[in-house]
């Protein structure tokens, strides 16, 4: 049976020209089926959140090619795929703070200018969302209230909103305490199989590493 394929990456490169010049990425080639987990580590510096920002269309490569959902990002259809087939998951939730939980988690429904009123099916899927990610009965509280925990499962429920086909973490539990990033792990790749998404995640941590189908080490600007 062949599988279908969420991500495919030929020879990317990213060149920084400010303040001065720098390679860090040099030629990555990665495919990435639907439901597989693939795991990135590598040394701070090495270029990883560029890298994941380069696969997940929020950056553009100076060389190479993207395809996501098998169509190829062009600057054109960047925003519409990076909307309708990613979900994104920063190292610091980047919440808007003076929303509520649910109304962070609807945010990707609301650029996708999809009804999100009471009763929506967008807002029903935003409840469910945050039910599986245990936070219920935080849903109506400003994101401002929550704990950092609290912050991230949001973030997670946020990814899933418009029920994307491939979901990028950075360092998903970077600030959390070991037991908290174990629980938001174990979340993580849970709500990721239950919908067969395929996940790439960029973390410091061998034991998250370990729960994914494949690994690979950024290392002088190439996937090893
Ligand atoms: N917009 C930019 N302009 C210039 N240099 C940049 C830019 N973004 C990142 N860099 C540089 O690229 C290198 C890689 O940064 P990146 O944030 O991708 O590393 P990382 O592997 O994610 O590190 P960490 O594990 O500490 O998060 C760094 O040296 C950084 O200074
Ligand atoms: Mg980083």
């Amino acid at each position: 049976m062949n599988r279908k394929i969420a991500l495919k990456a030929q020879n990317l490169h990213k060149t920084f020209y400010h303040p001065i010049k720098a390679s860090i990425i040099r030629g990555i080639d990665l495919t990435v089926h639907q439901g597989e987990a693939v795991a990135i580590t590598g040394r701070s510096g090495e270029g990883k959140s560029t890298l994941l920002q380069l696969l997940g269309a929020l950056e553009t490569p100076c060389r190479g090619v993207l395809e996501i959902a098998e169509q190829p990002v062009t600057r054109l259809n960047k925003s519409k795929i990076r909307n309708k087939h990613i979900g994104f998951i920063f190292q610091f939730f980047h919440l808007l703070e003076d929303y509520t939980a649910l109304e962070n988690t609807l945010m990707p429904a609301c650029i996708a200018r999809r009804d999100i009123s009471k009763g929506s099916e967008a807002y029903q899927r935003g409840q469910e969302l945050l039910e599986h990610v245990g936070l219920t009965e935080r849903a109506h509280f400003n994101a401002k209230l929550l704990s950092g925990g609290e912050k991230q499962r949001v973030a997670i429920a946020r990814a899933f909103c418009n029920d994307p086909d491939i979901i990028f973490a950075d360092e998903p539990s970077g600030n959390l305490d070991k037991e908290t990033a174990a629980q938001i792990h174990t979340l993580l790749l849970d709500v990721a199989r239950r919908g067969n998404k395929s996940i790439v995640i960029v973390t410091h941590d061998p034991d998250l590493a370990g729960l994914c189908h494949s690994n690979y080490i950024l290392q002088n600007g190439l996937l090893i």
